[in-house]
């Protein structure tokens, strides 16, 4: 196991807590992976890495969904091991393939690509949502969650200008969306807000406030009448074979 993923042995069930205590807080940045696609017709779905499995709201209800996890720090059961660097995707392929929030700590993402697109049925499709490079997400995370994970954190973060994409895909595929997305987090409150990202992000001894003013200067809080919404955004690759 690498160390990312030994982080996540170790603070997955915190990531899981916070997923399932506010299950659909991260709802558009989920929506913003299919945006134009219709996935009514994608029956075979692989979700990698799954974490404890969020993605079925979001896909058929008839679909098959095989997930994939490297970290054995979420307890769902049913998520297959799997080795980002060179995943081995079991026959007879798929019609969808989704990788959220992880690329940043893979680094051979050109051999990801090519793993994911090779395991694609023809027409299928791979829709990748992570922290586009030089952002400030990537701030936050590195900065801010990295001081108080006690574990640090240092991403390899996917450049939109990159033609590393264009030549992943080579014959394969066509890159159809490159896209930096809003993809707010929605909460009732901002006391909502602070349990959320402390336990997503397994923050130690920080406090509300001190939380609260991180989130607001370098990510962005907004507040309307319907609650609060951290300002999150990704960029969204979609690939169609
Ligand atoms: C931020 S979570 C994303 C989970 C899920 N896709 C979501 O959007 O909630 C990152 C996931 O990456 C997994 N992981 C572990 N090692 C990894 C690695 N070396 N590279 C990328 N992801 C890794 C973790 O186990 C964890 O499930």
């Amino acid at each position: 196991m690498d160390r990312y993923a030994d982080v996540f042995n170790v603070r997955g069930h915190k990531y899981d807590a916070a997923m399932r205590a506010y299950p659909t807080a991260r709802d558009e940045e989920f929506r913003q992976l299919f945006k134009g696609i219709d996935t009514a017709p994608l029956k075979r779905v692989f979700d990698l890495p799954s974490g404890g499995g969020y993605l079925h709201r979001f896909i058929a209800a008839n679909a098959q969904l095989i997930q994939f996890d490297p970290s054995a720090g979420f307890a769902t059961q049913g998520v297959l091991p799997v080795d980002l660097e060179s995943p081995e995707l079991p026959a007879p392929g798929a019609d969808l393939i989704v990788s959220l929030a992880a690329l940043h700590h893979v680094s051979n993402k050109t051999g990801f690509i090519q793993a994911a697109l090779a395991a694609l049925r023809p027409g299928g499709w791979l829709c990748i949502g992570d922290v586009a490079a030089d952002s400030n997400i990537t701030r936050f995370l590195d900065q801010f969650v990295g001081m108080h994970n006690g574990m640090g954190h240092s991403g390899d973060y996917l450049d939109p200008e990159s033609r590393e994409f264009q030549t992943a895909v080579q014959q394969q595929a066509s890159l159809v969306r490159c896209e930096v997305a809003p993809c707010p987090w929605h909460f009732a409150n901002t006391d909502d807000l602070a349990e959320f990202c402390r336990s997503l992000f397994g923050l130690l001894a920080v406090d509300d406030e001190s939380l609260l003013k991180a989130l607001d200067a370098q990510v962005g809080i907004t507040t309307d009448t319907t609650g609060v919404s951290l300002e999150w955004e990704l960029l969204y690759l979609q690939f169609r074979k």
